[in-house]
């Protein structure tokens, strides 16, 4: 089996459910003749696939260089303040979950950070307490 084939049933169960269970990559891996392994290598390359539950809104800060250069460790810190978790956790409520990731395309706009699918640059610990009170 290709790998996107794979890929693209591994993202219908990510949409479905909202995560990928080890179920439902045990499920798949059977039903495609594949190992279990093989599912789990892909679902954890991927950073918009996640294999716990995930919050109502995501949010994704960029740990690579030139977001870093430019106080990204800082805009990171103040997420963890602002919410109480740190990168990997989700919020008690279930509001939010926070995860770092790599260059989100937005490098001119540095630091940058993904909520959902909305890119949010030039961020400041102000700009990101506004940022999160937009969202319920
Ligand atoms: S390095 Fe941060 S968006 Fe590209």
């Amino acid at each position: 089996m290709e790998r996107t084939e794979l890929l693209g049933i591994i993202k219908a169960e990510q949409e479905k459910e909202g995560f990928v269970s080890e179920e439902a990559m045990a499920g798949m891996a059977q039903k495609m003749g594949v190992s279990v392994g093989d599912v789990y290598g892909v679902t954890t390359f991927y950073s918009f696939l996640s294999t716990k539950p995930l919050g109502r809104h995501v949010i994704r800060i960029c740990k690579s260089v030139p977001c870093f250069l430019k106080n990204g460790e800082m805009i990171a810190a103040s997420i963890e303040t602002e919410l109480g978790i740190a990168p990997g956790e989700t919020t008690a409520d279930g509001r939010f979950t926070f995860e770092l990731t790599n260059c989100i395309g937005a490098c001119d706009q540095a630091p940058a950070m993904l909520v959902d699918d909305e890119v949010y640059g030039e961020l400041t610990p102000g700009k990101i307490k506004e940022i999160l009170q937009s969202y319920d």
